[in-house]
Formats: structure tokens, sequence, C-alpha cells
């Protein structure tokens, strides 16, 4: 392993690049490789405020692009073109037109976890640590929210605002339902539960918190429970428990296929040969930097 860390190192030197990485990213690429790491909103304004020529994104395909809008002019790198989203694929630019045209007026408020296309056509852009915010930033009684039906229920059950959802899921994240939460609390007296809002309502509900992958960590760090579950992809666990080695974590092995294409050697074969280079269409880019933009102003939510 060490010869490969090393390699990676030399190769981000000389190209003088960073690595980002995602909180699922496994716990090589998360401690060994990453010079920033967090979830999508941490990550998206990372990508916005780093003076790296390059950024390789150790996450999935949206996360490089929400990456390569907010720095049109730097070189964005994903290890493996392959690392899609389900929530991303469920939701398409014709089909956000389509529901413009059938809600005329209603903003549309949109997951980060989406297409450049679809982000262009969007008012303003959200993640799981901020779409209360972001929704009620808006000063309006309803809005288009897409692609995740779960985070949508949860927005609508935190908020007086009117919800017009669609139809996405997280494949990894749908897995979940409240039974599973009831058989873990009596598996595991006293376990604290954390969910992610990507999660069905009844899971969210039976929890004890619900958050970001970020806000997960935060939670842990101000409560230090002595046992926890996270239910959510299964390297977080992994990640968290190298830091907090007191906490003991049940395992809830559920793992993102998507995330899980990103490997040490992807990432140094993506630095040796800088591959492969996200591109979007300028005018495209231009639009969806609106919505992007819009959403880091908002913040970086509750417990970013
Ligand atoms: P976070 O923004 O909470 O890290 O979530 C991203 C994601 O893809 C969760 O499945
Ligand atoms: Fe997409 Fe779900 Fe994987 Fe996150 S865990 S990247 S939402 S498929």
């Amino acid at each position: 392993l060490r010869p490969l860390l090393e390699e990676i190192e030399v190769l981000k030197a000389e190209r003088n690049a960073v690595v980002l990485a995602h909180n699922y990213m496994t716990p090589d690429i998360f401690h060994g490789v990453s010079d920033l790491k967090g979830d999508s909103l941490a990550l998206a304004h990372m990508a916005n405020e780093t003076e790296a020529d390059v950024i390789v994104m150790a996450g999935v395909h949206f996360m490089a692009e929400t990456a390569k809008i907010a720095n049109p002019d730097k070189t964005v790198l994903i290890p493996d073109l392959e690392a899609g989203c389900s929530l991303a694929d469920a939701v398409t630019a014709a089909d956000v037109r389509e529901l413009r045209r059938l809600h005329p007026g209603v903003p549309v408020v949109t997951y980060v976890n989406t297409s450049a296309e679809v982000k262009a056509e969007t008012d303003i852009c959200c993640t799981s640590a901020n779409a209360i915010e972001v929704v009620e930033s808006l000063g309006v009684d309803r809005v288009i929210f897409l692609p995740d039906e779960y985070l949508g229920k949860w927005v609508a059950a935190n908020t007086e605002v009117e919800i017009i959802p669609w139809r996405g899921h997280c494949e990894v994240h749908e897995q979940f339902n409240a039974e599973v939460v009831r058989e873990y609390r009596s598996q595991f007296p006293g376990v604290r539960v954390l969910a992610h809002p990507e999660c069905d309502l009844d899971v969210l509900r039976a929890s004890d918190m619900v958050g970001s992958t970020s806000g997960m960590i935060s939670y842990l760090a101000e409560e230090r429970p002595r046992k926890a579950v996270l239910i959510t992809e299964c390297s977080m666990s992994d990640n968290v428990s190298a830091d907090y080695p007191e906490i003991d974590f049940v395992r809830s092995c559920t793992l993102c296929p998507h995330m899980k294409k990103i490997t040490l050697e992807r990432i140094l074969d993506s630095l040796k040969y800088r591959r492969f280079e996200v591109e979007i269409d300028p005018e495209i880019a231009r639009r969806a930097s609106r919505a992007v933009e819009r959403m880091l102003e908002v913040g970086r939510g509750p417990r970013g």
C-alpha cells in the first residue's frame, strides 16, 4: 500500500492537485490520500475555494460536475466515469421543463445529486445538509423539489412550504425500513440511531438524529454516544471509527456501488494520465452555476 500512497503524493505535488474525498470513500482513500473531505455541500465549498490547478474528485460524477461548474478554469478529474448515482439518473432536463409547464411560476429546488443539464433548469440547488434552509430561503408557499422523493418528504415534514415531489430514490438508502431500526434497537440496547434523509420518512421518524454525512460526524463529535449505528453507506462507519475508537459502531453494511468504483489505483491513474476530465457545455455550465452559487450563498448548513 505504501508505494501506491507515495506515488499519489508525488503526482499530487507535481500537478498541483488536490484529492477531494466524499465521506463514503474507503478508509485507504479517506485517511490515506485525501486533502479535503466531507459531505456534498462541504465538497462544493472546498472546490470553490481551492487554489489547486487540478481537482481529483474521489466521489461520484455529479460531485465532479459540481466542482467543475464552480471552477470552469480548473481541471476536474473523476477516476472512474461509471461512478454515477441512481438519483442523478432519475430525472432529465426535459422532465424539469415539463414540471415547470405543469406548475407555472413555482420555483425548482434541485438536490445536487443531479446532472449539470438538470441543474441548468433549476432555480437553486440544495444538499441534504441545507435542504430545509434552501427551501425556506425562497420565501414562497410551494416549490418543485427533485429528484429525491424521500428527502422531499423530510423537507415537507419540517417546513410549512408545500413540496411538489419527484419519484427518484437512492438505491442504497431505499433499502432501509423502520423494521431495521427496531431490530437494531432490540439487538443493541442503548444504540444511538443516525439516519441520512435519503431514507424513507418511517426510518427517519424512528431515528434519533437525521442529517447529512458530515452532519452525522458533527453529531457524534458532540454527543459521543457509547454505541451508534449510521443508517447510510457502510464505509462511513469505517472512516469515523478511526477518529472515534471509543464509539462502538454497529455496522449496517450497505455499499454504494458507484462510490466503490473509486479506488487508490484509479486515483493514481487519474493523476498520471489526467483522466477522466469532466467537460461541461459552457452554456449549460453558466446556467447551472447560478443555481449552485445561489445555494452556496445560503451557507454551510446547521452542522456544516
Ligand atoms: P451527503 O451530502 O450527506 O454527503 O450525501 C451525499 C450522498 O450521495 C448520500 O448518498
Ligand atoms: Fe447516489 Fe445513493 Fe450512491 Fe449517494 S449513496 S451516490 S445518493 S446512489
